[in-house]
C-alpha cells in the first residue's frame, strides 16, 4: 500500500470527515509527520493552516499531537488542535492521546499531550521525541493493538 493510501491527508481547501482510529497534527516542520508514516497505520491529519475548516472525527480515535509552549509552558496546544477539540463530538470521540516533543524542554516536554488528556480525562498512552525511533514505532504499534482490544471489552 503507497503511503498516500494509508494516511489520509487533509486538503488544502477544508478539513472533512476522518474515518480513522489515528487523528495527527504535525506543523510545517513534519516531524509527527514522519513518525506516523513510519507507523504506517491508516490516519487522518488536521489541517496546517487554523483558518482551513477541521477535521470531524466519525469513530473512536487516538490523538498524536506535538507541544509547542516553548518553557514558559503556555499556549503549548496549537491552535488548530484546540480549534479541532472545540467541536463537541471530537471531544467525545476521543479515547486516548500520544504526545510528541523533545526533552530539550525539559519540564514542558510533551505538555500538550499531557493536558489534553488531564482535561479530557483520556489516557496519555505514550510519548516520543522528534520523529521517533523505530523502539517508539514498534512500542505505539503493539501498544494501541492492545488499547483498541481492550476498549472493546470494556465498552459499556
Ligand atoms: C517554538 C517551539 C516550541 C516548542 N516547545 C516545546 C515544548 O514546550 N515541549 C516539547 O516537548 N517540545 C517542544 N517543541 C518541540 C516540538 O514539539 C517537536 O519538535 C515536535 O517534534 C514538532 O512536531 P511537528 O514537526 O510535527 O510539528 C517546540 C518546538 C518549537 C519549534
Amino acid at each position: 500500500m503507497s503511503e498516500d493510501a494509508r494516511t489520509q491527508q487533509a486538503g488544502p481547501a477544508a478539513g472533512g470527515t476522518a474515518d480513522t482510529d489515528l487523528i495527527y497534527f504535525s506543523s510545517a516542520s513534519g516531524y509527527t509527520d514522519r513518525f506516523m508514516q513510519k507507523l504506517g497505520l491508516p490516519a487522518a491529519r488536521i489541517p496546517l493552516r487554523t483558518q482551513q475548516e477541521t477535521l470531524q472525527a466519525l469513530r473512536p480515535f487516538v490523538l498524536v499531537l506535538p507541544t509547542y509552549g516553548g518553557e514558559s509552558g503556555r499556549n503549548s496546544i496549537p491552535p488548530q488542535v484546540i480549534k479541532f477539540l472545540n467541536r463537541e463530538e471530537n471531544r467525545r470521540l476521543l479515547r486516548g492521546v500520544i504526545g510528541a516533543g523533545n526533552t530539550n524542554f525539559g519540564t514542558t516536554y510533551c505538555l500538550a499531550a499531557e493536558k489534553i488528556a488531564a482535561k479530557c480525562q483520556v489516557p496519555l498512552l505514550y510519548r516520543f521525541e522528534l520523529m521517533g525511533t523505530s523502539e517508539d514505532v514498534d512500542r505505539v504499534k503493539q501498544g494501541l493493538e492492545l488499547f483498541w482490544k481492550r476498549q472493546l471489552h470494556t465498552r459499556p
